[in-house]
């Protein structure tokens, strides 16, 4: 299917080019909308990184090594193969595309702190921070949805996460539980938001972006802002939170951040910057340094886009 037979994506790349800086950029993003390399993550919870990219290798899987911790990718082509290995059977890797593992690289948690992942399923990034922490200190991992939520917890127990001594789930609105339970605070916190995934359009597949309708994108923005008030206040001071998603629309990112800013004095916004990723520019009616501090990443053929907005708490 091509773009104009497509009302949806057609009218959402308008609306986008309308707020690049340099407009001749969405040409350069439509050619980024395609299949990558596949990329994965050795689990340190679980395996020693070199034993499973030498084993890979005995079964013809050439694994390259990516930039970011344990990361590696293959061939597009070789996914099914991966999909067939003990090593991925096993939980030894997980596969997680290298602009998922951005949030969690900035969110930077460390062994001993209180964490809370917001919106946790299918447990990409809960299982990321739980190896960068070798499961030492706390973390919190709230998912709505009862089958996600089931996946989640699949996901974990495969991937050595303790879930007796370090990670707790919850079935449960994150609107909710953070309402519920005040007295929870928290070093650093993860909002994952759902979002439209427009960064996920794949050009020939109109299922990944049929979806993506004005209404869509305001419902969605309207609960991604309640719920980063809501988990921003459980910040403790001094927190740091993560808040990403893979979307590409300004409403659900840039100006939700400039929003949020505008309404709570005790947030910072810290630089966020990763050293080799690009970031594509936008022109909005927000504050620079919200444009200038946060990240929309410019995917090329190794990594799609992802929003990242790293904020402080200043004082309680
Ligand atoms: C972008 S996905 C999270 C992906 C996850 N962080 C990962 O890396 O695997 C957003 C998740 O939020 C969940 N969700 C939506 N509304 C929610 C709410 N009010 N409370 C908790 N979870 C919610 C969705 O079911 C979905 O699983």
């Amino acid at each position: 299917m091509g773009i104009q037979s497509n009302p949806n994506l057609s009218d959402f790349l308008d609306s986008l080019a309308a707020n690049l800086k340099n407009p001749n950029q969405i040409s350069q993003l439509e050619k980024t909308f395609i299949h990558r390399p596949a990329s994965f993550r050795v689990n340190t919870l679980k395996a020693k990184e070199q034993g499973v990219i030498n084993s890979l290798a005995k079964q013809k899987i050439k694994a390259h090594k990516w930039r970011f911790p344990n990361s590696y990718y293959i061939d597009y082509k070789l996914t099914k193969t991966l999909q067939k290995t003990k090593e991925f059977k096993q939980g030894l890797l997980y596969m997680q595309s290298f602009a998922s593992m951005l949030p969690v690289i900035i969110l930077d948690p460390r062994a001993g702190e209180n964490i809370l992942d917001v919106t946790a399923a299918p447990g990409s990034k809960t299982s990321q921070i739980a190896s960068l922490t070798q499961n030492q200190g706390s973390l919190d991992a709230v998912e709505l949805d009862f089958k996600r939520h089931q996946r989640l917890l699949k996901n974990l127990k495969l991937l050595n996460v303790d879930l007796e001594n370090y990670c707790q789930t919850y079935q449960q609105n994150a609107l909710h539980f953070l309402e519920n339970n005040p007295q929870k605070t928290y070093d650093k916190i993860l909002l994952d938001a759902p979002c439209s995934s427009s960064a996920k359009i794949i050009l020939n597949d109109s299922s990944s972006f049929q979806h993506i309708t004005p209404n869509f994108v305001s419902k969605l923005a309207r609960l991604q802002s309640q719920l980063l008030q809501a988990a921003f206040k459980q910040l403790k001071p001094k927190g740091s939170l993560v808040y990403s998603t893979c979307s590409l629309d300004p409403l659900e990112n840039h100006l939700l951040i400039s929003d949020f800013l505008a309404n709570e004095p005790s947030a910072k916004l810290q630089q966020v910057a990763m050293p080799a990723v690009e970031g594509l520019e936008y022109q909005l009616e927000v504050p620079q340094r919200v444009i200038d501090q946060t990240l929309q990443v410019m995917p090329n053929k190794f990594i799609e886009s992802f929003y990242v907005a790293h904020l402080t708490k200043i004082h309680a």
